[in-house]
């Protein structure tokens, strides 16, 4: 069974005293022991990232940036740069997250020359990508997120984006007010994405859903084969919340490895 994938992004949310707690609060429920086939990530905000670095310790849980500028450097006041980030011990950094698209002014290009210095710098890019409700209502879902795709991974070797992690984020399933995709739904997109990333050579890049996810629908979300693991806002900002996902996921999928099909595919 490939690796799932279960991760947090904060947005602007919690203090570095907040982010003490929590990540404590995260260990002391996590399951006695997370199996290789999952990699769990939390995204603080920048100003938490040191606190957080220090409280994971030797927990088995990645931690990630919001987002980084593409240069080394520079006048670009209020911006952070991937050497500061190398300096916290950063496995992985979430660019192109539609909020960031809509009130930052992200463009494709800006997002792929940020791709492009994560990599430079060993980050593990987690790419955001995501449909607009008047994309979804034409039918151009699937076209509009491929296109991100296409564009973020613009000029990139396929080894390098290999290293990549997509998530694929209904704008109209995000925050407050979102309806999740339902996982048939989240399905046709997440195939053309693969699709996508196979045609660019990178056909093993993880396939994240995230949007509105919680207690309720992650095990279905889950179970979906395409999804290759849950990109969690809000249900997630108590560690308690987070754990109980976790555990949720973890044992829904047990249940389909032990599957008597699934054990015939495992043996041939
Ligand atoms: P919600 O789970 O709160 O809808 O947020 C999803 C998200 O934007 C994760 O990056």
């Amino acid at each position: 069974m490939s690796t799932f994938w279960i991760g947090t992004g904060w947005k602007m949310n919690k203090t570095v005293a907040e982010t003490r707690r929590y990540v404590a609060d995260l260990r002391a429920r996590l399951p006695g022991e997370v199996s290789a086939d999952y990699a769990l990530f939390i995204i603080p905000p920048f100003t938490a990232l040191a606190a957080a670095r220090e409280a994971i310790g030797a927990a088995p849980v990645l931690l990630g940036a919001q987002n980084m500028h593409w240069a080394e450097a520079g006048a670009y006041t209020g911006e952070i740069s991937a050497p500061m980030l190398e300096e916290f011990g950063i496995d992985l950094v979430e660019l192109g997250h539609s909020e960031r698209r809509e009130y930052f002014a992200e463009t494709d290009a800006t997002i792929n020359l940020k791709v492009k210095a994560a990599l430079r710098h060993g980050f593990r890019p987690l790419l955001c990508v995501g449909d607009s409700a008047e994309e979804r209502a034409a039918g151009a879902s699937a076209a509009a997120v491929v296109r991100q795709v296409r564009l973020a991974f613009a000029g990139l070797a396929k080894g390098e984006i290999n290293r990549c992690l997509v998530a694929y984020e209904p704008i109209w399933a995000i925050g407050e007010g979102g309806v999740p995709a339902r996982p048939e739904e989240a399905r046709c997109v997440h195939v053309a994405i693969h699709v996508a990333l196979k045609e660019l050579g990178a056909p093993s890049v993880p396939v994240l859903y995230g949007g509105s996810v919680n207690l309720d629908n992650a095990m279905a979300l889950a179970g979906e084969p395409a999804i290759d693991g849950l990109f969690v806002g809000r249900a997630a900002w108590s560690a308690e919340g987070f754990a109980s996902l976790i555990s949720k996921v973890m044992a829904a999928r047990k249940n389909i490895r032990s599957t008597p099909a699934e054990a015939m595919s495992a043996i041939g």
